[in-house]
């Protein structure tokens, strides 16, 4: 429980497919819907959460010439003296829908320089966003490598995404093992998506041992929409995913000291 905390810092894994980005993309909106200001963290560098978010995927990542050689011993990239983490949001995250805004990983093409500029960037921003300022919805790539190694260290709840798949489970299990990390989350919540029936989430739920904090059914129009480049909000504001996760948004908010108009 993040008993003190007073904004939501949340982060979606799961494995590849299983709806991070459909759940994380909705979340943002639904809580930014509720007068919050949310930035949405994009750490897959091949991003699905802007088509979520109802924004068009313009590749707009964090440039790498954001930063410079880092000092002798220190880290081997620094952000450039004339930038903080404030001016990159205020900079590069794009406007969304429902006044999210939308913050993407540094550009992969070129090098293996650029890619570590990249990641130096990131980690340097994520580490020290205004935590005051913004609630956090991060998306993270598909599986259980960035989750074990910390990228999303700036969640202190991350929400495990499965499907009913027997390779989506055996990743949830992996992931469910982010307790024991050393920067492991207060909170880890299970959220079992396209599920097309309670018999569905009964057998994730006995499989690993975890009751899910929220049941998203599969929902053909979120496909359909997913088909056409449409957020599936969008696609179906009343629909079952948007009602499904506003369930979540209530669940994860209640982890935290909020005022009553977040947590309805
Ligand atoms: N509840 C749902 N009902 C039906 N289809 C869904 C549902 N949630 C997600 N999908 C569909 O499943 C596919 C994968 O969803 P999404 O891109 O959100 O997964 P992901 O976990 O972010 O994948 P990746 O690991 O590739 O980033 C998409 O086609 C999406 O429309
Ligand atoms: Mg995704």
């Amino acid at each position: 429980m993040a008993e003190s905390a007073t904004m939501i810092r949340v982060a979606f894994v799961g494995k590849g497919g299983a709806g991070k980005s459909t759940i994380a993309g909705t979340f943002a909106r639904l809580l930014a819907r509720r007068g919050q200001p949310v930035l949405a963290l994009d750490s897959d560098p091949m991003p699905g959460l802007p088509y979520a978010l109802g924004v068009s995927v313009d590749d707009q990542p964090i440039p790498d010439d954001v930063v410079v050689p880092g000092p002798e011993g220190g880290p081997r990239w620094v952000l450039r003296p004339d930038l903080d983490a404030v001016a990159i949001v205020d900079r590069y995250a794009a406007r969304c829908p429902d006044g999210v805004r939308y913050l993407q990983f540094g550009n992969l093409w070129g090098s293996a320089v650029k890619l570590q500029q990249a990641q130096h960037a990131w980690s340097q921003v994520v580490a020290e966003l205004d935590r005051d300022r913004w609630h956090l919805v991060g998306d993270l790539p598909g599986g259980t490598r960035q989750a074990m190694f910390g990228w999303a260290r700036y969640a202190d709840s991350v929400c495990v995404v499965v499907e009913p798949t027997v390779k989506s489970l055996h990743t949830a299990a992996r992931l469910l093992r982010l307790s024991q990390a050393k920067w492991g989350p207060s909170n880890l919540v299970l959220v079992v998506n396209k599920a097309r029936d309670r018999a569905d989430a009964d057998r994730i739920s006995e499989r690993l041992g975890v009751r899910p904090a929220a049941v998203v059914p599969h929902d053909p129009d979120a496909s359909q929409a997913d088909r056409r480049g449409a957020a599936p909000l969008d696609a179906a504001p009343d629909g079952a995913v948007a009602h499904a996760v506003d369930a979540l948004v209530d669940q994860v908010a209640s982890l935290y000291s909020l005022d009553e108009e977040v947590a309805r």
